[in-house]
């Protein structure tokens, strides 16, 4: 019996569970499956319970499609894990996995005993006369590894990988953009609690980075304003929008929509918070002698269907702003997908990619 080939990507969010899984028809990569699963646990539940409550709607959904696909990759992001680009001595690869603890724990803000450590050589480099290699070091929290393999393997599945969010987007992205060009590119996944930013140069992310300003962000400002709970702020974010022309602000005035600009104003006033952040990570980025500049934003995430985001982010960052679709790679672009679940399945459909491109 040869395993089904078929790899679902599985990225449980903080406020939905998002679901891909891609097929090959005719040598042609075909979307076969895909959800959107909203969670709404209440924000005291103990960890194992929602653990529990996240498989069993893992596994309603799969029996509901009936799914055949064993293989599952889920992620991590915010505080269970850090990326670090750093330059360590030119070691070979089995000189490396020896020491590894001992070279990565300066850079790493966890105790070494707590984190699964893995590193990848990017590049050789000479420094100082030394010869040295460009490493990416990855340090997870094992509790949240662990907790992730729970939940797919409680639902029926059998974990393969288990990501990092940043690096499912650069998978999906090399899907979207094959030919890297000279110009890098900015990934702003904006979900519930944290946003996830990546910087991809000719292929290769350069930078990585977790900034806790997304969707929940705006509930709150939302909430602080209009005073009120935020299942409220949720709900009203998702019929308002940011005002960002002359005529949107006059035409809100005139009709006295006081919701309409209260999340304009809350929204605002989040995403330059959010600009401060991001100019942060560019300006580091630039820091390094990186001769590639900035051409363009990729928005994903379920944050980003806040009305004008891309046409507000352009005016502030003065580059090109796009929202992804996931699936503009395939021959029929996810067209049976509404066009508001597509931004937020970006990172489900990196994870499940992770297997397509290995049989390349
Ligand atoms: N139409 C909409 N307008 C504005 N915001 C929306 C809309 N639809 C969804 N959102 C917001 O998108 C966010 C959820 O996005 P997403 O599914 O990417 O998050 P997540 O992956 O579950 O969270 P995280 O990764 O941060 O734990 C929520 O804050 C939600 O309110
Ligand atoms: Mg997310």
């Amino acid at each position: 019996m040869f395993p089904s080939r078929e790899i679902v990507g599985i990225d449980i969010g903080s406020y939905a569970v998002k679901i891909v899984c891609f097929t090959e028809e005719k040598k042609q990569p075909r979307l076969k499956d895909w959800g959107h699963i909203p969670l709404a646990i209440k924000p005291d539940t103990p960890p194992e319970e929602k653990k529990a409550i996240i498989s069993q709607e893992i596994k309603n959904y799969i029996k509901k499609k009936g799914i055949q696909a064993k293989y599952a990759a889920a992620s991590i992001s915010g505080n269970a894990v850090i990326v670090r680009y750093v330059k360590l001595p030119k070691l070979t690869k089995k000189e490396l996995a020896l020491t590894l603890n001992v070279e990565a724990e300066p850079f790493i803000p966890f105790d070494i005993k707590d984190v699964n450590l893995t590193c990848y050589i990017l590049n050789d480099i000479t420094e100082d006369n030394q010869p040295k290699m460009e490493t990416v070091l990855v340090a997870a929290k094992k509790e949240a590894v662990k907790d992730k393999l729970d939940i797919l393997s409680d639902a029926g599945l059998d974990p393969l990988v288990i990501d990092v969010d940043s690096f499912a987007l650069e998978t999906l992205y090399s899907h979207l953009a094959p030919q890297a060009d000279n110009n890098a590119v900015l990934i702003l996944n904006i979900g519930h609690k944290v946003t996830n930013l990546s910087i991809i140069s000719q292929g290769t992310t350069r930078v990585v980075r977790d900034i806790f300003i997304a969707g929940s962000t705006f509930d709150k400002a939302v909430q602080k304003i209009l005073k009120i709970d935020a299942a409220g702020a949720d709900a009203i974010k998702k019929t308002k929008g940011l005002l960002v022309s002359d005529e949107d602000k006059a035409a809100a005035i005139e009709a006295f929509d006081k919701e309409g600009i209260a999340v304009s104003k809350a929204a605002a006033g989040v995403l330059k918070d959010l600009y401060t952040e991001v100019s942060r990570s560019i300006d580091f980025y630039l820091s390094q002698g990186m001769d590639h500049s900035i051409s363009k934003i990729i928005l994903s995430g379920g944050a980003v269907n806040l009305g004008n985001i891309a046409k507000f982010m352009t005016s502030e960052f003065k580059v090109p702003v796009e929202i992804v679709n996931p699936f503009a790679f395939l021959p029929e672009q996810g067209n049976k997908v509404p066009k508001e679940i597509r931004p937020a399945l970006a990172v489900a459909a990196g994870l499940a990619l992770r297997k397509l491109k290995d049989w390349d």
